[in-house]
């Protein structure tokens, strides 16, 4: 089949890799890309957000297959802009897009589909964001509604600096503090039939020992051996089939990726966010250890077929993400810098341009995700790191625990 990608992250560059590994996949498009996939594929250019552009792109290239990897093409219609064609997307309508699109429509549908999560207010005045404050009491969780590139949620001690992100946004969400290891757990399903992958761990803080701001991921593992052998099951049973059916029943079903952002607190998983795509690093490892074929087991959920798709099949070991981020990530990060060894296998273009001089430069916040696999978490994450080493880029930052905590057996819930 021809399959057009839309994307041009790390996320994308790990799907297309996974793709052009599938021998179904007989043509690949990437559209706009990056310079590490166009190792893996034909690019072409386009306005990831445009739905009648992409749409249009998809019948120019025969796409039997579009796969959209990032929430914002998806919150803006991009997929029933391709549906409309009669082409096979992978990736939720705008409506359903909205689970990840505002935390308040997530936390309506949780409430009447009976999700275990956190307690949350939705407030708009200052009056109402005291008020849940004061209910919830310290460390506060507040999060703008809206769609935020990972970094429209506080955490923090602080009255004054909760307060403060709740007047910058407007429109928040304020939760209650759900204690415990966090887990992502993706889900392929067509609106009915599910197919969990393999849960992995994320890290959101930029700094070592989960310190400093909030970012889109600084790492990520997989598999998670400290997790309680039931997790994935109990998840399914008490989150994923009723979102699902609660999407349905609204009529507005949720085909595609369900990314369920999980505590694992002491009453049991409780959801933490939802997003309507794949994770970004976490996709990295993910799909490292997936021996399944990727394309076909996307295009089962995009033509409702899932349920006949054979059981998935995963590659022994493990695998971890390092991200390298550009200086002052992530504030608004420094571009343009030269990146050195930063095309060897493994290395997963995030942020990454070409120059007319055919020099790699940063492009974005997040540059690389070096990924490597591994007999087991050690030797994974000894591989990355020896990747990350050979890696020059000027002011960049990466963290030196990713996996740490897990290889030494100090995860608790
Ligand atoms: P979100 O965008 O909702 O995933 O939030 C980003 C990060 O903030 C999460 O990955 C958590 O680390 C943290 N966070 C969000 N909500 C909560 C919560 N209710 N309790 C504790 N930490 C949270
Ligand atoms: N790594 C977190 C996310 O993709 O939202």
């Amino acid at each position: 089949m021809r399959v057009l990608l839309i994307g041009s992250g790390g996320r994308e560059h790990a799907l297309a890799v996974g793709l052009a590994a599938d021998p179904s996949v007989e043509q690949l498009i990437a559209a706009p890309g990056n310079p590490g996939i166009a190792a893996v594929a034909t690019l072409r250019d386009v306005q990831a957000t445009d739905p009648v552009a992409v749409a249009a792109l998809a019948v120019e290239v025969q796409a039997d297959l579009v796969i959209i990897g990032p929430e914002a093409p998806l919150v803006a219609g991009v997929a029933d802009a391709v549906r409309a064609k009669g082409i096979a997307c992978f990736g939720p309508s705008a409506a359903a897009a909205q689970l990840e699109g505002s935390k308040a429509f997530a936390k309506d549908v949780m409430a009447a589909a009976g999700v275990p999560t956190g307690k949350a207010f939705t407030c708009t005045t200052a009056a109402e964001v005291s008020a849940a404050l004061t209910e919830f009491g310290a460390p506060y969780v507040v999060k703008n509604d809206g769609l935020a590139a990972g970094k429209g949620v506080v955490v923090t001690d602080s009255l004054a600096a909760a307060q403060q992100h709740a007047d910058e946004c407007g429109r928040v969400v304020i939760e209650e503090f759900l204690d415990g290891p966090e887990v992502s757990l993706f889900v392929v399903t067509d609106g009915t039939a599910a197919v969990p992958l393999m849960p992995a761990q994320d890290f959101k803080r930029a700094n070592d020992g989960d310190e400093g701001p909030n970012t889109g991921g600084m790492g990520a593992y997989a598999p998670l051996s400290w997790a309680p052998a039931d997790q994935v099951d109990r998840v399914m049973a008490e989150t994923v089939a009723p979102t699902l059916a609660e999407m349905r029943r609204r009529g507005t079903p949720f085909a595609g990726l369900l990314y369920v952002g999980l505590a694992l607190t002491k009453a049991g998983p409780k959801v933490i966010e939802f997003n309507a795509r794949f994770g970004d690093p976490e996709t990295q490892v993910v799909l490292a250890l997936l021996a399944s074929p990727l394309g076909e087991l996307l295009n089962a959920a995009a033509t409702g077929t899932l349920a006949g798709f054979p059981p998935l099949r995963w590659h022994e070991g493990a695998a971890v993400t390092v991200v390298v981020a550009s200086h002052n990530y992530p504030g608004t990060p420094r571009t343009g810098d030269v990146i050195d060894g930063g095309e060897r296998p493994g290395i997963i273009h995030a942020g990454t341009a070409r120059r007319e001089d055919g020099a790699l430069v940063s492009s974005g916040g997040r540059v690389l995700s070096v990924t490597a696999t591994g007999p087991d978490l050690a030797g994974a994450r000894a591989a990355a790191y020896e990747l990350v080493e050979g890696v020059a880029l000027e002011g960049s930052h990466h963290r030196t625990d990713i996996a740490l905590a897990a290889v030494e057996g100090r995860i608790q819930i």
